[in-house]
């Protein structure tokens, strides 16, 4: 275990987040084989370490004990009331701030000092920035699995077997997908069985089965075992997915639902809006992941709404980061809306489908797949 993040404060604090920063921290600096102690602690604590080890008074916002040992980098203690205080923001701006005070510890345990005087602190700004620069960097590269529903719509429409979405999936794979995710519906307006079946079968990267929670799609689910369920509300007469799962509200049923998918081992991943009592109930009903709807952010009438939204999102997927669950995100996302979630480090995952399939149209779909790539990799 190399890095080693210990939270003694009582208040919340975005701790998933921060040990995942650490390990990536320790990674980019080449320091791997190295252990690093990183205390999360309080005003008071911090004002007794200060203390007793540097004859300091009072708190301070980090402080960093270097180590002699070959295989201990050091420890680093951070204040999170005072960093608080320096936050700008209340939620978003505590993740980021803390952040910079692991780096400015880190730093100084791989040898820099600003208080050496005007060239040391250069040097230390200087090997900050560039740290700042490889996390954000390694932050945005999320996956992109693509949803190819509507490849099988088109087929649909003339009750054919062309364009099939089988070879659609090798074409996204091809181009640098990172999975393939295909809706099986009720109805089977689109997907197919056999489609689901033939993908799982040749698919080099991941498949998502998207599906209703009932008995049926558990069944075919439990036998086709793709590699992640991503359970979704389903009505016949809507055009597309409206709305997220009410967790909050059939927690007992959807509980089932992911006990079930889980004994067959298939992860399952739950399709909610961006509301902390559906993700807090996600938790509770055991699921591995929360896909954040993003429709009410993509179909935002103006800037202003759009914020909001984007806003909510941010802090939702944080909270549901801090409580374990992984965070996917998807609907409604194109070529204009989807690089401001891209930046959002806790978005692991993107699930796009119809803006693809639209371009591909016009630009042939291994087009369409890299430009969407560049989007949600930042590159
Ligand atoms: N995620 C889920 C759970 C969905 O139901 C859909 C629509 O099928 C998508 C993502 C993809 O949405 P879009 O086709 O608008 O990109």
């Amino acid at each position: 275990m190399p890095a080693v993040v210990i939270n003694r404060y009582p208040g919340r604090i975005p701790e998933k987040a921060l040990e995942r920063a650490t390990g990536r921290l320790l990674r980019a600096c080449g320091a791997t084989h190295k252990e690093l102690g990183v205390l999360i602690t309080g005003d008071e604590e911090i004002a007794r370490i200060n203390k007793r080890w540097l004859g300091r008074k009072g708190p301070t916002n980090v402080i960093s004990f270097s180590q002699e040992e070959t295989t201990l980098l050091g420890d680093i203690v951070i204040s999170a009331d005072t960093a608080k205080r320096e936050a700008s923001d209340a939620l978003t701006g505590l993740s980021q701030r803390l952040t910079e005070l692991l780096i400015h510890g880190l730093v100084h345990l791989l040898g820099e000092d600003h208080e050496t005087g005007p060239e040391g602190a250069e040097r230390m700004q200087k090997r900050e920035q560039e740290l700042r620069i490889l996390l954000n960097k390694e932050n945005t590269m999320a996956d992109l699995c693509i949803n190819v529903d509507h490849i099988a719509t088109i087929r649909q429409a003339r009750g054919g077997d062309e364009p099939d979405p089988v070879a659609a999936a090798a074409i996204v794979e091809l181009a640098g997908a990172d999975g393939v995710v295909v809706h099986l519906r009720e109805d089977r307006r689109h997907i197919q069985d056999r489609d689901v079946r033939l993908i799982r079968e040749t698919a080099k990267t991941r498949l998502t089965l998207e599906m209703a929670a009932t008995d049926e799609m558990i069944a075919i689910a439990a036998g086709i075992k793709p590699d992640i369920v991503t359970l979704v509300p389903e009505k016949r007469q809507e055009l597309t997915t409206e709305g997220g799962l009410d967790v909050a509200g059939l927690e007992q049923s959807i509980g089932n639902a992911v006990s079930r998918l889980n004994d067959s081992g298939i992860p399952v991943s739950l399709f909610v809006d961006p509301e902390e009592d559906q993700i807090k109930a996600s938790r509770r009903v055991g699921a591995q992941c929360i896909e954040i709807h993003t429709g009410r952010y993509a179909e935002a009438k103006n800037a202003e709404v759009e914020e909001d939204e984007f806003e909510q999102i941010v802090k939702m997927a944080s909270l549901a980061t801090d409580l374990g669950l992984r965070v996917h995100a998807g609907h409604g996302l194109n070529y204009r809306n989807t690089g401001r979630l891209a930046a959002i480090s806790e978005i692991v995952e993107f699930s796009i489908g119809h803006a693809i399939i639209a371009r591909a149209a016009f630009t042939g779909l291994d087009q369409a797949v890299r430009e969407m790539l560049k989007i949600v990799k930042g590159i």
